[in-house]
């Protein structure tokens, strides 16, 4: 969950680390703290509960010697509460190693309990259970005399999720890190060397990268980088090319790296398409040789957790429509301990924007157990579940830095568009010229899309009017459900407002006694177009809710009079078919979340109790 950063170069560690925790704290904000072996050889160390900005400002006023080798954590607390002495790094060996952690060490209670017998001298400062690491590391050092050895000797003990990133004072100029099932990244500069979970960590000075497997331990130095298993045998690395530069993760001029995020949305469809469309036909390049094994799959199972699993049920809807193939969309967390009935005729799609949410990457690694084809929707190069799967299709988002996922959703749904239209052209279940009216419209997307996001001004207005409100709902159909499910996630994490989403069919099964007088509905209106509309059904919903005094806030198509009479205020999408209205539908929701979040003077990027980035169960 948490941010993690090692470096190993120049006398410039401070410098370094804050400036990738900085980029990182997105991923986890409840705390911070650095390590850094100074020129002199100290271990200077300072960490703090609260935002990064805590720990900058001390660093300011009670500097640490500089010095070439560092490590740097941003925190999202699983065992303690957020407290100085909870968050990283944490010591070992008698102050002089410092280790932070990212995940979840599950046997840490037992662990203590054993390092307390062997060593009961061993004074515990923390909670958590990333310190009972440090001290584990610190006694393997003073047996091996070497951070890499003692640390390999300790991941072999760990059950679950980590990664650890260690040092220590009597071996200058070298940073260890282990990997299981939590992310990390390497960055290759000249004459210095990078440890991040992801590469924001280091973009600013280095594009070169390196991505490391499962079980796997890293030692770096100035000039060199060796990974090798948890048993010492060295081990291949693929080296990539970061494609997006450290700008892309800067704010630019917005008042949030939400607003901004959103104002991206068009280019993130445009850019997902990119290098996807030939002649007029889909040709997604990473599927290339997958074709037959996907020619003898049978169902489609779609995994995902929050926005993600909202993108998986609109996938849904698509899929079966044009690839005429039984499609199940479950919540990763659901899926993996049902014992779900999947085998080698079962197609897996994983969708996540950072590739890393432990629910997804864990349901996952089941499919595949179970024989399951899979490929992988994901938005981050590199990232644990894009390496597991048997393919992917990167979403070209960018860096979506904002814990609410905004962009990185219509880049979902477009990739899961694409591969609807690539099955279906395999399946031979829609024509070409189907698909090609089809893929003409989602081309259409990123110019539509940028006239919704001009009325923003309007939509601030309202939620500003709004900003008391207690309670808000949301309706919507087919594929405006997930629509709704969305809009009203969006306002639950950011403004912490009550708000629930239904199908709007749904609504007469019981939701309808939640309506009294005044209460603030959201209602995802169809295209009153086409003879499969199942528009005059949702103006008959909206009705019903109006008869019982709902104030109506309709997103609707422009020039929908039927919703009109109806409706006490109107967000207008332009002309679209059924399936591409999700993808102008979303904006106004998103905008309305965060400008009443931003009204109520909450922290729009990062709302309490969240993480970016999910990496534990
Ligand atoms: C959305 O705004 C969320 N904060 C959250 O639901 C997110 O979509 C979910 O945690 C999945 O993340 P992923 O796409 O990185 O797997
Ligand atoms: N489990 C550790 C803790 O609570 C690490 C959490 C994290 O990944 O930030 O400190």
């Amino acid at each position: 969950m948490c941010g993690i950063v090692g470096y190993v170069g120049g006398n410039r560690s401070v410098e370094v680390l804050l400036g990738g925790l900085r980029r990182l704290e997105y991923r986890g904000y409840d705390s911070a703290g650095i390590a850094v072996i100074g020129a002199d050889g100290d271990l200077g160390l300072r960490k703090h509960a609260g935002k990064l900005q805590v720990l900058v400002d001390d660093v300011e006023a009670n500097p640490v010697q500089d010095g070439p080798t560092g490590i740097g954590h941003t925190r999202w607390a699983t065992h303690g509460g957020p407290t100085d002495a909870n968050a990283h790094p944490h010591l070992g060996d008698d102050g002089r190693l410092a280790l932070i952690h990212n995940g979840i060490i599950e046997n840490f209670a037992e662990l203590k309990a054993e390092l307390l017998t062997a060593h009961p001298e061993t004074v515990f400062t923390s909670e958590t259970d990333s310190e009972v690491a440090a001290h584990l590391v610190g006694y393997a050092f003073r047996e091996t005399g070497d951070v890499t050895e003692a640390l390999r000797r300790v991941v072999a003990q760990l059950h679950g999720a980590f990664t650890l990133l260690v040092l220590h004072r009597d071996q200058p100029g070298v940073v260890v890190g282990a990997r299981r099932n939590s992310p990390l990244v390497i960055g290759l500069g000249d004459g210095e060397n990078f440890l991040g979970s992801d590469v924001a960590a280091f973009v600013e000075y280095t594009r070169r990268a390196l991505a490391i497997g499962q079980d796997q331990v890293v030692t770096i130095t100035a000039e060199s980088v060796s990974v090798t298993d948890f048993e010492g045998n060295p081990v291949e690395t693929e080296e990539f090319e970061v494609t997006w530069d450290a700008s892309a993760a800067e704010k630019g001029g917005w008042s949030s790296f939400m607003a901004k995020e959103i104002s991206e949305q068009p280019e993130a469809v445009a850019n997902t398409l990119l290098g996807r469309v030939a002649d007029g036909a889909v040709h997604i390049p990473e599927l290339d040789g997958f074709d037959n094994t996907l020619r003898g799959v049978e169902r489609v199972v779609i995994l995902g957790c929050g926005t993600a699993a909202y993108a998986g049920m609109i996938g849904k809807y698509a899929i079966e429509k044009w690839a005429k193939i039984p499609v199940e969309v479950d919540l990763s967390h659901e899926f993996r301990y049902r014992e779900p009935v999947i085998d080698d005729r079962t197609l897996v799609i994983s969708i996540s924007q950072s590739g890393e949410t432990m629910d997804t990457l864990m349901a996952v690694k089941y499919a595949i157990e179970a024989g399951a084809k899979t490929i992988s929707i994901c938005n981050t190069q590199g990232a644990t579940i894009a390496r597991e799967s048997d393919a992917v299709i990167y979403t070209h988002a960018g860096p979506e830095v904002a814990v609410a996922s905004t962009k990185a959703l219509v880049a979902q749904v477009t990739a899961i568009y694409l591969f609807g239209l690539h099955l279906a052209g395999l399946r031979g279940t829609l024509s070409a010229e189907e698909a090609f009216v089809l893929l003409t419209e989602l081309q259409a997307v990123p110019e539509k899309l940028a006239t919704v996001l001009e009325q923003h001004a309007e939509i601030r207005e309202l939620a500003h009017w709004m900003s008391d409100t207690r309670s808000v709902l949301f309706l919507g159909r087919h594929v405006g459900y997930p629509v709704a499910l969305e809009g009203a996630l969006k306002l639950k994490e950011l403004a912490y407002i009550h708000a629930e989403g239904f199908a709007a069919g749904e609504l007469k099964h019981g939701p309808i006694a939640l309506i009294e007088p005044g209460q603030p509905v959201f209602v995802i209106v169809p295209s009153p177009r086409g003879k499969e509309s199942l528009h005059p059904k949702v103006v008959s919903n909206i009705q019903e809710i109006r008869a019982r005094g709902a104030r109506v806030l309709a997103i609707a198509e422009a020039g929908d009079a039927a919703v009109l009479p109806y409706a006490d205020k109107v967000f207008t999408i332009p002309l679209a078919s059924t399936f591409f209205e999700p993808l102008l539908a979303f904006a106004p929701l998103q905008i309305f979340a965060m400008e009443l979040a931003a009204a109520k003077g909450l922290d729009v990027d990062q709302p309490r109790n969240l993480a970016k980035s999910v990496t534990v169960e």
